[in-house]
């Protein structure tokens, strides 16, 4: 494509950020050309595009795309088709929650907490979507074997690709099923459990931003009439897999610190309940201790 088409393209694409976004709006639009094409940041931050630049998507189906980021609210990660999380660039599709920034967190905190003596063993991430923390656990801990359960058929797809793409099939397997069923072999065997589990009130869901609302699959935010359908399950079964002094760490929402600590506390088989804030000050993980 000839450098005056694509600045004609970014004039019409500038043109539809909708006034309010407009800020964010050309962020977004400097990510999304950067995506398709090979130029700089700052060739496209300036403008300044070489004569002939490669597209890698014809232009009509590029211009489709950006339509449908500002007509149908589409997240940008869904129409570029990958998301940069922690050090990863992940393969993200409308079957996965797109990986957030509080769940880099919850990796950080599992690093900082767990000793070295226990980074290894069995590991869980339930719930796995993209696979984003069950890669990130097993990069993270390089004698760890690590399981990854998701009930949807399409987001284990993508989790596998993510896998594959990381080469890192030979100590990270995937299963399909409800939290721990498929998982009855290692009852007793499990060295710790990270979850980002679905944890939105279901009155709430419909009130998100449509971003999320329409374009996420339901099933991964929906956590039940109270939002804690996924965690009670989590946390009651949790100790029957893990082993003494195993660890459970989880990501809820902000307003659920003191109910998931009264729930992990009620099953008297933790020894350690700790609930840790975020760095915008939230409360926002769960990590728990087996006796
Ligand atoms: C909030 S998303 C988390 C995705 C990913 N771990 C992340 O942090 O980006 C919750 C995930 O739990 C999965 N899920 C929902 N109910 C489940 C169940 N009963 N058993 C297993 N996974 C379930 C959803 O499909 C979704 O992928």
């Amino acid at each position: 494509m000839r450098a005056e088409a694509l600045q004609a393209w970014w004039h019409w694409a500038q043109g539809i950020i909708p006034a309010a976004e407009r800020k964010s709006g050309l962020r977004e639009l400097k990510q999304f050309l950067s995506a398709f094409t090979e130029l700089s940041p700052l060739e496209i931050a300036l403008r300044r595009f070489p004569p002939q630049i490669r597209l890698q998507l014809p232009l009509a189906e590029l211009q489709e795309r950006w339509q449908r980021r500002w007509q149908e609210r589409v997240p940008l990660q869904y129409l570029i088709g990958t998301v940069h999380w922690h050090d990863l660039e992940l393969v993200v599709t409308p079957a996965v929650l797109i990986p957030r920034p509080e769940t880099e967190e919850l990796l950080e905190v599992v690093a900082a907490t767990v000793p070295p003596g226990q980074q290894r063993g069995h590991w869980l991430d339930l719930g796995t979507g993209s696979g984003a923390i069950a890669i990130g656990l097993t990069r993270l801990f390089p004698s760890a074997l690590v399981h990854a359960v998701d009930c949807s058929p399409a987001a284990l797809e993508v989790a596998q690709e993510n896998i594959q793409k990381y080469a890192l099939g030979d100590r990270l397997r995937c299963y399909l099923g409800s939290w721990f069923d498929p998982l009855a072999p290692l009852q007793g065997q499990v060295q710790g459990i990270v979850s980002n589990p679905p944890y939105i009130p279901t009155e709430l869901v419909t009130t998100l931003q449509p971003e999320v609302r329409y374009h996420e699959p339901r099933l991964a935010l929906d956590g039940g009439a109270d939002g804690l359908q996924a965690i009670r399950q989590i946390v009651e079964r949790a100790p029957a897999y893990l082993q003494p002094q195993g660890w459970l760490f989880m990501e809820l929402m902000a307003t659920q610190g003191q109910a998931v600590a009264a729930l992990a506390r009620a099953t008297q088989a933790y020894g350690r309940v700790e609930i840790l804030k975020d760095l915008s000050g939230h409360d926002r993980f769960l990590v728990a201790q087996n006796l």
